[in-house]
C-alpha cells in the first residue's frame, strides 16, 4: 500500500503537521475495511479552499483496463481487478472524527442516499461548469442574496486586476511600441487593446485612467486613436462593467462572446490586437484533470451528488423528496433563479427564495470521482485542434502524478493568439502551475469562490501550445503584490 502526501511544504517548520495521527488512523482502518490494501493508495491534500467539492475523506475506485479485466477473466480470478485510491484532506483531518469518516468510506454503501446531479463525465462537462456560468449571469441577484460583492470573496478582498503599478508598466511597454512604430511611419490609426472576462470592469477603469492621465501627461496622441473592446460571456456583467467605465464609452466596445472561442466574435481583429489581456478567467475555465499511476494514465471523471444530510435539508423545507431536487437544480441551471421562481411559486415565492436554495445546493454540492483509463492519448481532445498527444512529454516525463489539462484556457490560449497584431502582447495574470512538479507538492483545485469555480492552470501545456504556434511566453511571479500567488504570463510572436 503506497501512501502519498502531496502536501508537503506543510511538513516542517514551527506550524509542521503532526501526521503520526492521521496515518494510524489510515492504517486502523484499512485493518478493519473491505479493501484490499494491496489495491489501494492512499493520497493526503491539504485543500486550501475552505469551500470545495470534497469531503474529508473520499474513496476514488480505480477502473481496471480493458487489458487488466481481460487477464483477470483470463485466469479465473474471481477477484473484483478494481483498485481505490483513498483521498484525505489534511487540512479538515483533525477536526472530524477521522476514524469514523475512514470507517465509513471504506464500506461497500458510504454512497447510499447520495443525490446525483449528474452522470460520469469528464470534469469539463460536469454541471458544476453551468452553476459557475449561472453565477456570472445572474451575480446581482447572487450578491443580493449574500450581501457582499464578488470581489470580497477574493483573497485580499480585492482583484490584483485593478493594480495601478501593473496597469502603468503594460501601458508605457505598449507606448514604446507605438512609438517605434510612428517614427517609422507604420503605426495603424486605430489602435486596438482587447480584455477578455472582465469582472465588474474595475481593471478596464484603472487602465483606461491611467492611460489617458500618462497619454496627457507623455504628449502623446493615442488615447483618441484607442479601442478598448471588453469581451465576457455574461451580458449582466458586461453591462455592470460597462457602466463602470463610463468615463470612457467613446473608446469602448462591449461584446458577448465565449473567452474559449474569442475568434468567433472577433474575427475582424485578427492581426491587429496590440494588447490582450486577461486577469482571473483561465483558472475559471473548464478543465478534465488526468491522473497517471504506475506508469498508466486515467482521466479523472466526476459526478456531482448533495450528500443525503444535505439533500435531506433542502427538500424538506420545499415539500419535495430528496430524490426531486435533482430535477429542481437541472430546472435552476436552465431557467435561472428569476424564471425559476415564476415557474414554482409554491417552492420559491421570490427570486431570492431561489436564491437561496441555489445558494445551499452550490454549497452542498460535492464531486464523486473515478479514475478510468485513458489507453489512447491520440484520441483524447484538449481543445478543438489540439490533439492529446500535446501532453505526452508532459505526462511522461513527470513520473505518478495527478494534473489539470486546463482544456478551456488552452482553447481560449490558442484561439487568441491569432488576434495578436506581429508586435502585440498577450498577457494574462492568474493561477499558474509553472512546472508539473507543483501538482506532487500542493493542492491546485478545484475549489468554491463564492458561486464559482477556481482551479490552476497548467502552464506547461499553454508554452506546448504556443511553441508550436511560433510565439514565444514566459511566466513571472505578480511584481506588484507581494505574497500573491498569482503569476503573469507573457506571449508574443517570437521574433
Ligand atoms: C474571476 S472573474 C475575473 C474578472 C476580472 N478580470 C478580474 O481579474 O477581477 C472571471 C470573469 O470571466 C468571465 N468568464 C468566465 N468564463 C467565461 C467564458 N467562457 N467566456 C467569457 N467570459 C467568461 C466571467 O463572467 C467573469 O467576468
Amino acid at each position: 500500500m503506497l501512501i502519498e502526501v502531496r502536501a508537503t511544504e506543510r511538513l516542517r517548520g514551527p506550524k509542521a503537521l503532526d501526521l503520526t495521527p492521521v496515518l494510524a488512523a489510515v492504517v486502523q482502518a484499512v485493518k478493519d475495511g473491505a479493501v484490499d490494501p494491496a489495491r489501494l493508495r492512499v493520497v493526503c491534500d491539504w485543500v486550501q479552499y475552505r469551500e470545495n467539492f470534497r469531503e474529508p475523506v473520499l474513496l476514488r475506485p480505480i477502473i481496471p483496463s480493458a487489458f487488466d479485466a481481460a487477464r483477470a477473466t483470463r485466469n479465473g480470478s474471481a477477484d473484483d481487478p478494481a483498485a481505490y485510491e483513498l483521498a484525505l484532506d489534511l487540512r479538515r483531518s483533525g477536526a472530524i472524527d477521522l476514524p469514523q469518516a475512514l470507517g465509513r468510506a471504506l464500506c461497500p454503501d458510504h454512497s447510499l442516499g447520495r443525490v446525483y446531479l449528474e452522470p460520469w463525465t469528464r470534469g469539463s462537462v460536469s454541471c458544476i461548469w453551468k452553476f459557475n456560468a449561472l453565477f456570472w449571469k445572474a451575480l446581482p441577484l447572487w450578491e443580493q442574496g449574500v450581501g457582499r460583492s464578488y470581489e470580497q470573496a477574493l483573497p485580499g478582498g480585492e482583484s490584483d486586476a485593478r493594480n495601478l503599478a501593473a496597469a502603468r508598466e503594460l501601458i508605457l511597454e505598449l507606448f514604446a511600441i507605438w512609438d517605434d512604430l510612428a517614427a517609422r511611419r507604420a503605426l495603424p490609426d486605430e489602435l486596438y487593446v482587447l480584455e477578455l472576462g472582465v469582472g465588474n470592469g474595475g481593471q478596464a477603469r484603472a487602465w483606461l485612467d491611467e492611460f489617458r492621465r500618462l497619454d496627457r501627461e507623455l504628449g502623446r496622441d493615442y488615447y483618441r486613436r484607442l479601442h478598448y473592446l471588453m469581451g465576457d460571456y455574461s451580458p449582466t456583467v458586461l453591462e455592470r462593467a460597462r457602466e463602470h467605465v463610463r468615463d470612457h464609452l467613446e473608446r469602448l466596445s462591449c461584446l458577448v462572446l465565449d473567452a474559449t472561442r474569442p475568434s468567433e466574435t472577433l474575427g475582424f481583429l485578427r492581426g491587429k490586437a496590440f494588447l490582450v489581456y486577461i486577469s482571473n478567467v483561465y483558472d475559471n475555465l473548464p478543465t478534465d484533470e488526468v491522473v497517471r499511476i504506475g506508469g498508466h494514465l486515467y482521466q479523472v471523471q466526476v459526478r456531482a451528488y448533495l450528500p443525503e444530510a444535505a439533500a435531506r435539508d433542502l427538500a424538506e423545507p420545499l415539500g419535495r423528496a430528496p430524490q426531486d431536487l435533482s430535477a429542481l437544480a437541472a430546472r435552476l441551471l436552465r431557467l435561472g433563479p428569476e424564471l425559476l421562481a415564476d415557474a414554482l411559486p409554491d417552492c420559491f415565492p421570490t427570486s431570492l427564495a431561489a436564491v437561496a436554495f441555489w445558494r445551499q445546493v452550490w454549497q452542498a454540492l460535492r464531486l464523486e470521482e473515478r479514475y478510468v483509463p485513458l489507453e489512447e492519448l491520440d484520441a483524447y481532445e484538449v481543445a478543438p485542434g489540439i490533439g492529446g498527444e500535446l501532453l505526452r512529454p508532459i505526462v511522461e516525463t513527470n513520473g505518478d502524478l495527478r494534473m489539470h489539462v486546463g482544456n478551456g484556457a488552452a482553447a481560449s490560449f490558442a484561439d487568441t493568439l491569432p488576434l495578436l497584431h506581429p508586435l502585440g502582447v498577450l498577457r494574462c495574470h492568474d493561477l499558474f502551475v509553472t512546472d508539473v512538479q507543483q501538482y506532487a507538492s500542493g493542492f491546485r483545485g478545484p475549489g468554491k469562490y463564492d458561486g464559482s469555480v477556481v482551479n490552476w492552470v497548467n502552464g506547461p501545456l499553454l508554452a506546448a501550445i504556443a511553441g508550436r504556434r511560433g510565439y514565444s511566453i514566459g511566466f513571472t511571479p505578480f511584481a506588484h503584490r507581494p505574497g500573491s500567488h498569482i503569476t503573469t504570463l507573457t506571449a508574443q510572436v517570437r521574433e
